[in-house]
């Protein structure tokens, strides 16, 4: 059986993340992206970047509707290696922080948790209130993996696209992707003296 990422998006600044999730992961032969997108994720899909909703569907295996929360990932049952939610809006953040999951994409992470998987949230928010820090520190607290797309100079960026891939590298590597424009420190570093 292929591996299993669950991938959210949701309405957030930076659609483009979970997109070239999707992507990675249609490269990536031994693993099935379940793809569920919030009513906020398709409005910022449809705003920030060139691809309709219906591409962004195409690149998944499996699509599901937000609203019907009766669907496999709603159940602790579905077999699966986690979830990533890139990127995640202050709404859903607190959604899940709170249990409260009145759509498709909060159940699945609500189950993530309770079951003990890995759930990595591409929390994109700046400033950030207490609420939005007390919201990340409680989900922390409960093992999920709070990973707010924060820029990197270490990596020497070129482009908007190199920082994005860079954390998109950060996100498929709690899930042991490894994605290929992801440059780790000390690979790529030219230290020769000659
Ligand atoms: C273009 C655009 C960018 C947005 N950026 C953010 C953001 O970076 N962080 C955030 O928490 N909300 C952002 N929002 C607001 C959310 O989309 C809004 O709170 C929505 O209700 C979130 O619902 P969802 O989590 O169900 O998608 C943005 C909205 C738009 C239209």
């Amino acid at each position: 059986m292929k591996k299993r990422l669950i991938v959210g998006i949701s309405g957030a600044s930076g659609a483009i993340i979970g997109i070239k999730i999707l992507k990675e992961l249609m490269r990536c032969h031994n693993w099935e992206s379940h793809l569920v997108v919030t009513k906020g994720g398709e409005k910022t899909i449809n705003m920030e970047t060139g691809y309709s909703l219906d591409e962004v569907k195409s690149m998944a295996d499996v699509n599901y509707p937000i609203d019907d929360i009766g669907e496999a990932i709603a159940s602790g049952t579905f077999k699966c290696n986690g979830m990533v939610i890139a990127p995640c809006s202050m709404k859903t953040l607190a959604g899940i922080s709170s249990g409260y999951s009145d759509n498709l994409l909060l159940r699945a992470a609500d189950v993530s948790l309770k079951e003990r998987k890995k759930l990595a949230l591409i929390t994109r928010e700046t400033p950030l209130s207490k609420i939005h820090l007390k919201n990340m520190m409680e989900l922390s607290d409960m093992g999920a993996i709070i990973m707010p797309p924060v820029l990197s100079f270490y990596n020497k960026p070129k482009t908007i696209e190199d920082m994005t891939d860079h954390i998109v590298g950060k996100a498929l590597d709690i899930f042991n992707i490894d994605y290929s424009r992801f440059k780790r420190w000390g690979q790529n570093n030219d230290r020769t003296s000659k």
